[in-house]
């Protein structure tokens, strides 16, 4: 039987009985979670990196009631930091009440980079080689993937800006369809091999081959609709646009702002087994895709009063290759996410990043988030304080009651406590 509890009100073993049932996780992946030392170990991660000497737990949860495109997901998280996923599932929650989050994904076109100094030729000419010798540079490119694709080349023309005016160059660019995979690999080692066919051509020197982070080519775009009344009323929608307003127009508000969707979104991109690094660097990029680093949400209020907002953003993900293929939390997470497509994950980290936004400007916009966030520490000040066991909720709730979360008050309530049993 399902219980009636609330995902969070559950004991572990029975928000596991619940995925269990709900994702048709097999016993085996249950197994995993309990105990994810059973199915990746030292020697795993030996092989992944280099100059190994451990590994690093994070904490790995749920964000429910995601409901995207009419589809219900439960989202895994991978943070450290208190309140992110009941932040987001709170605002998931609310978006749930209008009808969920409306998402929508490009085709997974990435961009793949070869420099190219001209030389002898003049820029001119050595772009007119290239051009009309492209279908033969795709040919080459596609030799090394079937799966990954190759759709065209441009050109263009690049004067160096820097203090060392090192000149012109050309950058050849191969638009390529990584399909579901991100696709950072196949995409090197395209440009890699057409490099020497560039050089031929042209008579000059390539200098680097190597994919853009900043993926153009492949946004997400999500929005979703947050009753007034859920929200707090009209005064806190009306403070909620001042918050937006602060965070488009000063670049030190749009960081802390952003960085906040990137709890969402980096935390689902984790779990997932993401290079959340390529996320972050293409997401700040666009932020200032106009000259000016800004939101990268969009908030308004509808005809009724309520809250809409908006994402769009560069997500490249994927769900097959890389670490989702050698991880097994990782590969158990895209199992509980249920997704078949990595335009599917794309818009559920947009729908994650919208939630958490909204959930930390509301509450930054009324009580403030400290009253939260130290709410949960408490648990965290009560361990440092030393409490163990059944002590460690009993002190977080007496410094939680007192208002007074700190880890000296903390270790005067666990003397008190201990000399009480
Ligand atoms: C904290 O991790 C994130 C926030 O600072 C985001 C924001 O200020 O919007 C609360």
């Amino acid at each position: 039987m399902i219980s009636k509890k609330k995902f969070y009100e559950m004991a572990r073993h029975e928000r596991l009985h619940y995925l269990k049932k709900i994702t048709a996780l097999p016993k085996r992946d249950i197994a995993i979670i309990q105990d994810p030392l059973s199915a990746f170990n030292f020697d795993d991660a030996n092989r992944m990196i280099e100059n190994a000497i451990g590994m690093l737990m994070l904490p790995l949860g749920i964000a429910t009631d995601f409901m995207v495109n009419s589809r219900e997901y439960l989202v895994p998280m991978a943070i450290e930091e208190p309140s992110v996923i009941a932040a987001a599932s709170k605002a998931a929650k609310i978006a749930k009440r209008s009808g969920g989050f409306t998402a929508e994904a490009d085709k997974s076109l990435m961009i793949g980079q070869v420099q190219l100094l001209p030389l002898h030729t003049p820029k001119e000419i050595a772009k007119q080689k290239i051009l009309s010798n492209k279908n033969e540079l795709l040919h080459i490119a596609n030799s090394k993937s079937r799966y990954t694709i190759a759709k065209d080349l441009e050109v263009r023309e690049l004067q160096d800006k820097s203090q060392n005016n090192m000149g012109e160059m050309l950058i050849v660019e191969l638009i390529i369809d990584t399909q579901d995979s991100m696709g950072a690999n196949v995409i090197n080692t395209m440009c890699e091999t057409i490099a020497p066919k560039v050089e031929e051509l042209t008579g000059g020197s390539v200098i680097l081959r190597i994919l853009s982070n900043y993926a153009t080519r492949r946004l997400v775009r999500c929005k979703a609709i947050f009753a007034k009344n859920e929200l707090g009323g009209e005064h806190i929608v009306e403070r909620i646009l001042y918050a937006y307003a602060f965070a488009y127009s000063d670049i030190h508000r749009a960081v802390t702002h952003n960085k906040g969707i990137m709890n969402g979104i980096d935390a689902a991109a984790l779990a997932t087994g993401q290079d959340f690094r390529a996320i972050e660097a293409g997401a700040h990029a666009y932020a200032a895709r106009d000259g000016t680093y800004r939101s990268l949400t969009k908030w308004y209020k509808t005809k009724e009063g309520d809250l809409a907002g908006e994402i769009e953003l560069p997500v490249a993900v994927g769900i097959v290759g890389g670490v989702v293929s050698v991880h097994p939390l990782a590969k158990i997470a895209l199992k509980i996410l249920g997704v078949k497509t990595s335009q599917e994950l794309a818009m559920i980290l947009a729908a994650a990043g919208l939630a958490q936004n909204l959930a930390a400007i509301r509450a930054l916009a009324s009580e403030g988030i400290q009253k939260g966030h130290m709410k949960l520490h408490a648990r965290n000040i009560a361990v440092m304080a030393g409490a163990k066991g059944d002590l460690i909720d009993s002190v977080a709730r007496r410094i939680s009651d007192e208002n007074n979360i700190n880890i000296d008050r903390a270790k005067d309530i666990l003397s008190l406590l201990k000399e009480a049993k």
